[in-house]
């Protein structure tokens, strides 16, 4: 069943801040702050932020809600609800690793590699994110929980640096070399619109995202690589090995945003076949995400959506970060001219969900297929996730 009323994404809010607080309340006898931290969708611009290229994500209604207070002491103690397990540590025992303690670590580093004295405190989290989908549960934990620090200890760190200190939990403490992109859209994200964000500059530009006959669909394959965060750093790798080329023709190149494709076809000979073809694919997408950009102002939303097919299929042929089980799910939509606008699979890829723009009417018709050919293909059903565009993180008031 999709999740499709505004009215149960609401009542979702709801519970799960007051079951979070009233186990904050229990646990740790005081009031808390509450915190909401979305995750992300990304309309198109895969794999161009660590290029300095263009992205166009947006906020939506699946998220973390944290109760936080502080405790008078150096000892942070944090509960997760969805792990049922209570972490305590303090600030000379931040250690790297793969767990969700590990990211809010790394987020308490960041701020206090910013010069920031940070002193213990209390909280409980849990969410409703699905776990390695590619819809960046990991920045919306560190965004929510920077978020609170930040606001309980009166820091006045910007969203930026907020932004920032969440990459920084991921470089250092989870050891993905990842670009902005889904830090940014937790902290950045607006109700009803997308953004254009300039990975260079990090300035954005707020896109409405207003369609009341489609809905944002995505399609969970259930599938979570091992190796995904290995391959996306070689990914950043043959991208930094095209530009360390590239600028010994033209040294004011710093990123893959900076060169043609003429310039690159330049170094062709120069480099690995497998290197030019990486790097063709990051400039093309880049293109694409402005070109996507100027279709969205006008509202013409049928051709953005032969855009996301264009991205879904260099993703996978050519950059080579997809899976066979999203590539069938956008054959499927391929299958629904006219009725399935635009899929493609998102975010960093080798599994986690495709993202569909489906028009209404034909929603049920089309989850039906494609829960069919899936089953019968790969013995497992998909999830279906219905999404509403919203606002970044946020104090529950
Ligand atoms: C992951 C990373 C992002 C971005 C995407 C691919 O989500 O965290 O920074 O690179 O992959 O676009």
């Amino acid at each position: 069943m999709i999740q499709s009323s505004i009215f149960s994404v609401l009542y979702f809010e709801m519970t799960l801040v007051q079951s979070v607080s009233s186990i904050f309340k229990s646990k740790f006898e005081k009031e808390p702050i509450l915190v909401i931290a979305p995750g992300r969708i990304n309309l198109i611009g895969e794999h161009t932020d660590y290029n300095e290229g263009f992205v166009m994500p947006a906020a939506v209604d699946k998220h973390f809600v944290f109760a936080v207070a502080p405790n008078d002491s150096h000892q942070f103690n944090i509960f997760s609800k969805d792990y049922n397990t209570l972490i305590s540590f303090n600030t000379s025992a931040l250690k790297a690793g793969g767990e969700w303690q590990h990211y809010l670590m790394g987020v308490i580093d960041g701020i206090q590699q910013r010069g920031h004295a940070l002193k213990g405190v209390d909280c409980v989290f849990s969410g409703d994110i699905p776990g390695g989908a590619g819809m960046s549960s990991s920045a919306a934990l560190c965004s929510g929980f920077g978020f609170a620090l930040n606001h309980i200890f009166e820091f006045n760190l910007t969203r930026l640096e907020l932004a920032r200190i969440g990459q920084h939990a991921e470089h250092h403490f989870a050891g993905v070399k990842c670009g902005i992109m889904d830090q940014y859209a937790s902290l950045f994200g607006k109700k009803d619109a997308a953004f254009l964000l300039d990975c260079r500059s990090l300035e954005h530009e707020y896109l409405p995202f207003h369609f009341p006959e489609i809905e944002v669909v995505l399609i969970d394959t259930k599938v979570k690589h091992a190796l995904a965060s290995t391959a996306y750093n070689d990914r950043r790798a043959a991208c930094e090995e095209g530009v360390s080329v590239l600028r010994k023709s033209r040294p004011a190149i710093h990123a893959l945003r900076d060169a043609s494709l003429q310039e690159l076809e330049l170094i062709r000979p120069f480099i690995s076949e497998d290197v030019f073809i990486k790097c063709r694919f990051v400039l093309q997408e880049i293109h694409r995400t402005q070109h996507g950009a100027a279709l969205l102002r006008v509202g013409d939303l049928s051709s953005f959506g032969k855009l996301m097919y264009e991205t879904h299929w260099g993703l996978s042929k050519e950059y080579e970060v997809s899976c066979i089980e999203s590539d069938l799910l956008v054959d499927i939509a391929l299958q629904f001219p006219g009725e399935v606008l635009g899929a493609r699979m998102m975010g960093g890829g080798f599994g986690g969900c495709t993202i569909n723009l489906v028009r209404k009417e034909a929603l049920e018709k089309y989850s039906q297929k494609v829960k069919e050919k899936y089953v019968a293909t790969f013995k497992k059903e998909p999830d279906f996730y219905s999404t509403k565009l919203m606002q970044g993180v946020h104090l529950h008031s």
